[in-house]
């Protein structure tokens, strides 16, 4: 690739960033992709047949050598390099701190380094917390119970902070339940809906934490990338932290029939009890999205539960037989 412009996606080798680096390779206005991983959640598998399209980075955002060279040139940063877990963060909290905090440190003093890139920043829903408005809007009270809370509001505040004193064009986004393709079941922190596709499709049952009431607004990762391609693209700039969800209300219980119903068999659940820490509703106001991506389409959840069990059903898995089960992990 040649011409066009220059993109550096710290944790492009994960989840939403193989996903991410698909779409900016596709976008004609991007010339070069450079990928920074440590590979600590990560999987340079994930990025499959786009491997050798990217120029791949493998080391730390903690290491300021690597981040200089990799955002030498750069147009734009996706930051999406992170320990993106609760309960870790909340099992060892330095670890969390270290590579979501002083790590976005460590993006923006490179990206000044670099002569200033748009800064494009993962941020959470995890931030609003304890805050009972729905739905969550931007203007309410950021009122975080979990060290990796405060690790992605220290992210966002940092951003904008980084505009206030250096005038850094950054976009801190703020995600909601993403899901999709690449998502990963079989560890310790896998979210709800891999978990759950994966033990449906090995037979297992498996449990949701409460009675099932509680909803997400879950957000398909093709969604994600839509947002953050065309904020590359169209260099969309925003001090403020944007919820990057479109609204919707999904409880456990609707996720478990439309996902039976993908699936071509009922789930079987099995009660637990509900977790300490749970967050029962989330739903993101999304009006400020909508302000500044007003072309943003939805993928609806029935869609986006295909396109995610199409991609696990295509990885190689021992034992794999047609039935159903349920589990929940937010
Ligand atoms: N998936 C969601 O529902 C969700 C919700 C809210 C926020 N987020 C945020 O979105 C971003 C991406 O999350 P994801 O779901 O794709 O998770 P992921 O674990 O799949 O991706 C994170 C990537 O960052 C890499 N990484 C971690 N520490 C690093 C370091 N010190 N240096 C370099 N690379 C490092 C990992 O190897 C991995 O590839 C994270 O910042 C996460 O906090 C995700």
């Amino acid at each position: 690739m040649s011409g066009g412009l220059r993109v550096t996606v710290t944790g492009g080798a994960g989840f939403i960033g193989s996903n991410l680096v698909s779409w900016l390779l596709r976008q004609p206005e991007v010339g070069a992709v450079t990928v920074v991983d440590d590979l600590s959640t990560g999987s340079a598998g994930l990025l499959g047949s786009d491997l050798p399209e990217v120029d791949f980075r493998q080391g730390s955002i903690l290491d300021e050598a690597l981040l200089t060279s990799a955002l030498s040139g750069a147009d734009a940063v996706v930051h999406l390099a992170a320990l993106p877990s609760v309960p870790r963060s909340v099992a060892d909290p330095l670890s969390t701190h270290h590579a979501n905090a002083t790590g976005t440190l460590q993006v923006l003093e490179a990206a000044r380094r670099a002569g200033g890139p748009l800064v494009v920043a993962a941020s959470s829903s995890s931030v609003y917390g304890a805050q009972p408005a729905l739905p969550k809007s931007e203007s309410s009270r950021a009122m975080p119970l979990s060290p990796y809370a405060v690790s992605k509001l220290a992210t966002e505040a940092y951003l904008g902070a980084y505009h206030a004193c250096y005038g850094l064009e950054v976009l801190p986004l703020r995600f909601f339940n993403v899901y999709g393709p690449r998502q990963r079941a079989g560890h310790p922190y896998a979210a709800v809906v891999p978990v759950w596709i994966d033990a449906a499709l090995q037979g297992r049952p498996v449990t949701v934490h409460g009675d099932g009431t509680q909803t997400r607004d879950l957000t398909c990762v093709d969604t994600v990338c839509e947002v953050i391609t065309a904020a590359v693209t169209g260099r969309v700039v925003s001090p403020w932290p944007v919820n990057l969800a479109l609204g919707t209300r999904t409880s456990l219980r609707e996720l478990a029939r439309l996902l039976g119903e993908v699936l071509g068999a009922p789930l079987r659940i099995a009660h637990a009890p509900v977790r300490p820490g749970d967050v029962a509703h989330s739903q993101a106001d999304p009006a400020r999205l909508r302000e500044l991506f007003p072309h943003v389409r939805a993928v609806a959840l029935r869609e986006g539960l295909h396109r995610a069990v199409a991609w696990h059903q295509a990885q190689p898995a021992a034992g794999r037989r047609p039935r159903a089960g349920l589990g929940e992990r937010p």
